[in-house]
């Protein structure tokens, strides 16, 4: 079976960008892992429980992509995210897709584990 590749742009908690292939329907955690993306921890597992794999999506990608279609589940976490903004996204909830070609994705300085305390 044929995959499309995207290229993503992240730029990681030191504000160092790395550019990586993706593979069409990869979901971005995983990428993101794989990549060693420094600032993307994934502590839970991609289990929508820890908020640690918050990332920030420039605005006119977050608007072109409908990523502000955000399930219920995903805002009660991305609450506790540290550093939360009007595009961020916890991207274990989200799948690579055509439209991402190019865009970056920038790792928040800081991670908040809502599992502790
Ligand atoms: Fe824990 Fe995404 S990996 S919320």
């Amino acid at each position: 079976l044929f995959k499309d590749e995207v290229t993503l742009h992240f730029v990681d908690r030191n504000g160092t960008k790395l550019t990586i292939e993706a593979e069409v329907g990869d979901n971005l955690l995983d990428v993101a892992k794989d990549a060693d993306i420094d600032g993307v921890e994934g502590a839970c597992g991609g289990t929508l429980a820890c908020s640690t794999c918050h990332c920030i999506f420039q605005e006119e990608d977050f608007e072109r992509l409908g990523l502000e279609d955000i399930d219920e589940d995903e805002l009660d976490m991305l609450d506790l995210a540290f550093g939360l903004t009007d595009t961020s996204r916890l991207v274990c909830a989200i799948e690579v897709t055509e439209g991402m070609d190019g865009i970056e994705i920038k790792v928040p300085i800081a991670t908040n584990d809502a599992r502790g305390a």
